[in-house]
């Protein structure tokens, strides 16, 4: 079953010096359970594609579906389901400086909409699975590089997402602690999740074992290792995995 497809996907960005095509015409489908690398050179668009499941932006033209939903049809109101059903870990991790990691996990799961038990259990839970002491009252600021990523996986991952979405996750990281956190992703995935890393770093592209590589060059996918024919259908009535309602509406 495919978690994430992209049919037909083509976004610019514009300004008054006219438009950029950021991605032309992409097509693909992600499985559940994989394990999938996303590469191309510098501005081929690796950015722009996570953005656009994200619901960061919004393509010109194609279907965008998570979980058999075509997230660019829900209503802006929905947009909480995405947010729960995608968690996001980027270059410059993009933690509260001033928060703890438990601060800085509970915070997102508030948004949510989660009660207080629940995101005390699960802020706990999740800092664990990525070998940090929940008990921690150190700030964000004040951890290590690798540290700071392993807190902004905890967050992605304690509402449980379908897809985690990793932008550069190495981008800021020296080589050691690169591969902790591709190993860490690696067990992420292994339990379960599916992962999808955009990068340029040779060091991911030459070291991983991914199960998908997609390559992009000037907005076009010039290689996918597990290409099927996408068709841009209508949604599909029952979406193929539930999407839980939630009671909070603003997303930070
Ligand atoms: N906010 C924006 N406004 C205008 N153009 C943009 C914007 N963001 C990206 N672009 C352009 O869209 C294209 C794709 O950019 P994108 O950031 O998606 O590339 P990338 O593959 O992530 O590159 P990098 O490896 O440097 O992160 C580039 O030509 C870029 O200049
Ligand atoms: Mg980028």
């Amino acid at each position: 079953m495919a978690i994430l497809e992209f049919a037909g996907v083509t976004m610019s960005y514009g300004n008054r010096g006219g438009r950029v095509t950021a991605l032309d015409e992409v097509s693909f489908a992600v499985a559940e359970g994989a394990f999938a690398l996303l590469t191309g050179p510098s501005g081929a668009g690796k950015s722009t594609l996570l953005k656009l499941v994200l619901a960061s932006e919004r393509p010109d033209r194609g279907t965008i579906r998570v979980a058999g939903r075509d997230i660019h049809r829900l209503r802006k109101s929905s947009i909480p389901y995405l947010r729960r059903n995608v968690g996001a870990v980027f270059q410059d991790f993009k933690l509260l400086p001033d928060a703890s990691p438990r601060e800085n996990v509970a915070l997102a799961l508030q948004v949510l909409g989660i009660g207080p038990a629940e995101v005390e259990q699960r802020a706990r839970k999740s800092l664990l699975e990525v070998e940090l002491d929940p008990d921690t009252r150190r700030p964000a600021r004040c951890l290590s590089g690798g540290e700071q990523q392993r807190v902004a996986i905890a967050r992605a991952l304690a509402g449980d997402p379908a897809i985690l979405l990793a932008d550069e996750p190495t981008g800021n990281l020296d080589p050691r602690l690169s591969r902790e956190i591709l190993e860490l992703l690696q067990r992420v995935c292994a339990r379960g999740t599916t992962v999808m890393i955009a990068t340029h770093d040779p060091l991911v592209i030459d070291h991983v074992a991914a199960s998908h590589r997609l390559e992009l060059a000037r907005g076009r996918l010039v290689a996918d290792s597990d290409a099927v024919a996408v068709v841009a259908e209508p949604e599909t009535s029952e979406p193929l995995l539930p999407l839980q309602p939630i009671a909070v509406g603003a997303v930070a």
